[in-house]
């Protein structure tokens, strides 16, 4: 855990203590107390006159150990915090050598050290707050007396990481190296030894600076923003404004409270859970196949999704043919892309070059034998299984044998296209979110000939270029899709019952959804989903309720922000919804036609109605074996739908609420409601057993 070793120069003896924990050298129990033990032997050894604190391989360290949180492990002495006072109180120079990433505890850990020096190119964050924590081993305190209020605020509120050139600037490190990193700190802490005084080196009392008197306003109206609904980094800012009117110790005691308050919470655990559920979707359990590489993508369509694919790819490096059959669509689509690349060089997101290098790698092209050569070719063209089947015919016969193809589908059969081809083992379904260059979800989709190899490629292309993969089998609308349709009914059926759609999408929002469902329609085209109801209307059940409401929008031509009018109407140029009467006039008279009597609905029972929804209809998912795991529904509601990262996923959350709850209410809407409303069988399992999704 802690590798040892002595270097001797002619001015003394430095100890070198390495962190070895891979693969992130977390700080988890054991490593605190081999750590503490090495450094008591260090302080004690009259031979050795400084002490060098260093990590090993990209790492420094990733900070505490987040899978010991809520268990005893984590309360086990000594804590980071009694290291942190170690090395602080060392009666020798005690250095951090940056060799890597220093995280959380892990940079927590180097402000206890009396020098900090870093190997130039690596990152140093504090972003407990993604954790719904806060820097709980000295951090809020620490850092606004090394580096200033405002620097600490920025660090520690946004959660990012800075480089070294940043650090410096602010002083959180004091010296920067390209090389020999651990001759370099030896030699800071030497020079160190004649003058040491034995003290710790950031002062004890009130953070004496004066900060003006907007500063943590600002900061909290900032971090309501980023992280709407999260009280971990209000809770930090807190802990900081804290340190200007008291002393390090009361300031640290504060803050361990604070802490402490996060890491028993709903929304800590619930943020913690997402993290490992995000890692563990990226592992495929049955699979171990070898998979081929994919070095260069063929594009079929330059629409919205086809050109957010090529840019995807491009930003990673990886050559792009984007095929069009229109001269002018094609040409559409490059423009688009072009734009895409100036606004984010206009925002100093990009440089020139590297938008240059970006837009070199996407070749238009308007020629089928362009694709040839290529790896793996991705189909987006328009939502229509006769097209997508005579695009996937011609591909078959244009592509080189091996090539993988894929379709960006959001809900027809992979197994159907599959079949128009001589290579069904090579057919797979990629469903990126839109804007495809900025949603990181990508469901991957499993048909039945898809071969192992062929998903493995498909997962390992999504790690290099930063997508979150969750593999997912085939049904109608896979698994986002298909929980969408009954979040959308009960969301439309509660209009008719008495809601307003502010109301219904206001609940929502409250509830933590970065957007309502109506409001939602409105920005996806009501369009899309119109087509689709009006494609199943001759085999809907005529027994089971259905709301007009949608298809009566849409047939005043309202499919939504692209047409002014949906839901909401909206001005010229904003995305602002804003309520329109004939939308009640249409809700109204619908209730009218199908015998409802509207009443006033709680935000309690719209949020419920939508997001039960969500859960029983994941719950048949899980049962029919289209998710793998249930952190997988999570993952792909929390990246790809605006659920709430801090209520952790629809899944997560009913076992937060409790499954025999959720199962009441469901029983109860049920009854009122009927059989839309039939209780999965593996929730009703779950919840007599006192089990839990999680569990599974
Ligand atoms: N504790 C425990 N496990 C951790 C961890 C940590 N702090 N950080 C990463 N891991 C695990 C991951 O779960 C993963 O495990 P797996 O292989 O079993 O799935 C493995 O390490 C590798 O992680 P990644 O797949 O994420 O590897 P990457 O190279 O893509 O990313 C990383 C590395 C940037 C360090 C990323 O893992 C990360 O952001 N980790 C969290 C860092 C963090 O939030 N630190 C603060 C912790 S809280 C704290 O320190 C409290 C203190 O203030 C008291």
């Amino acid at each position: 855990m802690i590798e040892q070793h002595s270097i001797v120069f002619p001015q003394g003896t430095v100890v070198v203590l390495q962190l070895q924990n891979p693969p992130v050298n977390s700080i988890g129990s054991a490593v605190r107390i081999a750590l503490t033990e090495a450094l008591d032997r260090a302080i004690n050894n009259p031979d050795i006159q400084a002490i060098i604190l260093t990590g090993s391989g990209k790492f420094f360290s990733a900070g505490a150990d987040i899978r010991e949180f809520n268990t005893p492990f984590a309360k086990q002495k000594p804590v980071l915090a009694d290291i942190i006072s170690q090395l602080e109180n060392s009666p020798k120079p005690t250095v951090a050598a940056l060799n890597g990433s220093a995280l959380g505890g892990g940079l927590e850990l180097t402000l206890g050290c009396h020098f900090r020096i870093a190997l130039s190119g690596i990152s140093m964050g504090l972003p407990e707050v993604k954790l719904g924590v806060l820097p709980g081993a000295g951090g809020t305190q620490r850092l606004p007396r090394l580096v200033g209020v405002e620097p600490a605020l920025e660090m520690i509120a946004s959660g990012e990481m800075i480089d070294t050139e940043q650090a410096l600037k602010w002083g959180l490190v004091d010296k920067v190296v390209e090389a020999d990193l651990l001759t370099e700190a030896g030699l800071l802490g030497l020079e160190a030894v004649a003058n040491f005084q034995g003290a710790p080196a950031l002062s004890r009392g009130a953070v004496s600076e004066v900060v003006a008197p907007d500063v943590f306003e600002a900061a909290r109206k900032q971090a309501s923003k980023r992280f709407r609904g999260c009280i971990a980094p209000l809770e930090a800012i807190a802990c900081i404004e804290k340190s200007l009117v008291c002393d390090l110790d009361e300031g640290l005691e504060f803050e361990r409270e604070r802490f402490r308050l996060l890491v028993d919470g709903d929304q800590s655990k619930a943020q913690r859970h997402i993290f490992f559920a995000e890692r563990a979707a990226t592992k495929l359990p049955k699979i171990t196949a070898s998979s081929p590489e994919i070095e260069s993508v063929g594009v079929v369509g330059a629409g919205t999704m086809g050109g957010g694919i090529a840019m995807s790819l491009a930003n990673y490096g990886i050559p792009v043919i984007m095929l069009e059959r229109d001269k002018a669509a094609l040409d559409r689509g490059m423009q688009t892309i072009r734009s895409n690349y100036a606004a984010s060089v206009k925002r100093r997101k990009l440089t020139d070059v590297d938008m240059d290098r970006r837009l070199a790698l996407i070749q238009p092209s308007l020629r089928d034998a362009d694709l040839a050569n290529v790896d793996l070719v991705i189909e987006a063209a328009f939502e229509d299984m006769d097209v997508k089947k005579e695009i996937f015919a011609r591909l078959d016969s244009i592509c080189k044998p091996q090539a993988i193809l894929a379709s960006n589908t959001s809900r027809l059969d992979i197994n159907e296209l599959a079949e128009t081809t001589s290579r069904p083992s090579q057919v797979i379904g990629t469903h990126f979110f839109s804007p495809a260059n900025v949603m990181r979800l990508l469901e991957v989709v499993h048909g039945r000939h898809t071969a192992d190899s062929v998903v493995a490629a498909l997962f390992k292309l999504a790690k290099r270029i930063e997508k979150i993969p969750v593999l997912v089998g085939i049904c109608d609308g896979f698994v986002g899709n298909r929980m969408v349709s009954p979040y959308t009914r009960e969301a439309h059926f509660l209009l008719e019952e008495g809601a307003s759609p502010a109301q219904v999408d206001g609940a929502l929002r409250q509830f933590g959804m970065a957007m309502g469902p109506l409001q939602m329609g409105d920005m996806a085209g009501l369009d899309i989903s119109w087509a689709a109801r009006k494609r199943l209307a001759p085999t809907r059940p005529a027994h089971i309720r259905y709301s007009h409401v949608a298809d009566r929008i849409c047939e005043m031509d309202r499919f939504g922000q692209k047409t002014l009018a949906g839901f909401y109407r909206y001005e010229a140029g904003s995305r602002n919804p804003i309520s329109d009467p004939a939308v009640d006039e249409i809700i109204e008279s619908c209730a009218r036609e199908s015998g409802i009597e509207r009443r006033v609905l709680t935000d309690i029972e719209i949020v419920q109605r939508t997001i039960y929804a969500l859960v029983n209809e994941g719950a048949r998912i899980l049962q029919e074996g289209i998710a793998q795991r249930s952190s997988d529904i999570d993952v792909i509601y929390v990246s790809g739908y605006g659920f709430p990262v801090f209520r952790g996923g629809p899944m997560f959350y009913a076992d937060t609420v409790g499954l025999a709850e959720v199962l009441a209410t469901i029983e109860q809407f049920h009854k009122v409601h009927g059989e839309l409303w039939t209780p999965a069988p593996l929730l009703q399992e779950l919840a007599q057993n006192g089990g839990k999704f999680s569990d599974l």
